[in-house]
């Protein structure tokens, strides 16, 4: 075992677009074991949009990450020395939140979930079997009230949540169709089952582009972005269409600001749409469920995730600045050690 333990601190909240400045590299003690508890070593750390309204000095869902706290996030652990009964050296685990971006943590039992990588592979954990499985899962199937031959429109389509949305919504019978920055995603997302899609950044008129691809109108859309894309599917609803606002990430640089762009809120009154926000917290109770199907469906080989790995735990504010800018391809994650 190594003899010290790298952190990533966050060195103040951050307005505006988060740069690799807003964090510092230290070196800490390893954690001593105590009564109860296990010291595990990060394999693959997690970095998701979440995290920007974490380190903001703005009103979230959830408390921040405060200056000089180490930065917080979930991660692919294997556990080397335990104090708590029934959990041994080697076993691997997951954490959502609460192992931060550090080479070791020292976890309890209660903040983690055994990984069984039998089931469904490590990185997995923190993608389909983590928080943005029972996302994808929930947003369709509660919030979103996915019906057969819905005409699915996702944004974000190629990222974590996105792709596994658009499998979710072809096998429930329904249509799914992709928003991403490029053609390179979106190849990736008609190659997983998606019907169409739209390479944003190089659209001009992204509404006329959404029209001309789904005439009849969108009846689901699952907002992982807010923004202009927003803007644009508010002008293609269909009749009873349901939006479901899952992320705001195109909000990074200007979180706490107001978000201006063309108001078109007469398109709710004159679809009888409804608008929702969503948060996968509130299904906590039922993740369970949603996480044995979706390792049913992985085994099968019936969805498949792609991921985009960086190298090292001093690359670590650079993958989570790298989902910012939508330079990743699929889930991104940052292997720490070979585990
Ligand atoms: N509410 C909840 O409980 C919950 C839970 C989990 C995740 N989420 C949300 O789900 C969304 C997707 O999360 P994820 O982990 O799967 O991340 P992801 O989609 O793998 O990565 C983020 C993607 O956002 C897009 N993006 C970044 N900046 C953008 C901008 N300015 N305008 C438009 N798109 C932009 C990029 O895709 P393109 O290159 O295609 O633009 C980027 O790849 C996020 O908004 C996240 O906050 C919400």
């Amino acid at each position: 075992m190594a003899e010290v333990n790298r952190q990533w601190r966050l060195v103040r909240r951050v307005e505006g677009m988060p740069s690799v400045e807003d964090w510092r590299l230290v070196e800490a003690p390893v954690p001593t074991v105590e009564p109860g508890t296990f010291l595990a070593r990060a394999i693959y750390l997690d970095v998701a949009p979440y995290m920007r309204a974490r380190i903001a000095a703005v009103r979230n869902y959830a408390r921040g990450v405060e200056p000089g706290e180490v930065m917080i996030g979930g991660a692919v652990a294997r556990i080397v020395a335990s104090r708590a009964p029934g959990w041994k050296e080697g076993e691997l685990v997951v954490t959502d939140f609460g192992f931060g971006w550090q080479d070791y943590a020292l976890l309890r039992p209660e903040a983690v979930r055994r990984v069984d990588p039998t089931l469904a592979p490590p990185e997995t954990w923190l993608d389909v079997m983590g928080l943005n499985g029972v996302t994808a899962w929930f947003a369709l199937f509660e919030t979103g009230a996915l019906r057969p031959g819905d005409r699915v429109l996702i944004s974000a389509a190629a990222g974590s949540v996105g792709q596994l949305a658009g499998q979710l919504a072809r096998l429930a019978g329904a249509v799914p169709y992709a928003v991403a920055s490029t053609a390179a995603k979106i190849a990736w997302c008609r190659e997983i089952g998606f019907e169409g899609g739209i390479a944003h950044r190089d659209c001009e008129d992204l509404a006329g582009a959404i029209r001309a691809m789904l005439p009849n109108g969108v009846d689901l859309y699952v907002d992982n972005t807010a923004g202009p894309i927003h803007d644009a599917v508010l002008q293609n609803l269909a009749p009873r269409a349901r939006i479901v606002v899952v992320g705001t990430v195109s909000l990074a640089d200007r979180l706490g600001r107001p978000d201006i762009g063309p108001r078109f809120f007469r398109e709710i009154l004159v679809a009888r749409a409804r608008i929702e926000g969503f948060l996968v917290l509130d299904f906590e109770k039922r993740w369970g469920e949603a996480w044995a199907r979706l390792a049913e469906l992985l085994r099968a080989g019936r969805i498949v995730t792609r991921y985009d790995v960086a190298d090292g735990l001093e690359r670590t504010p650079e993958a989570f600045l790298r989902v910012l800018r939508g330079d990743n391809l699929g889930k991104q994650l940052v292997r720490v050690s070979a585990g």
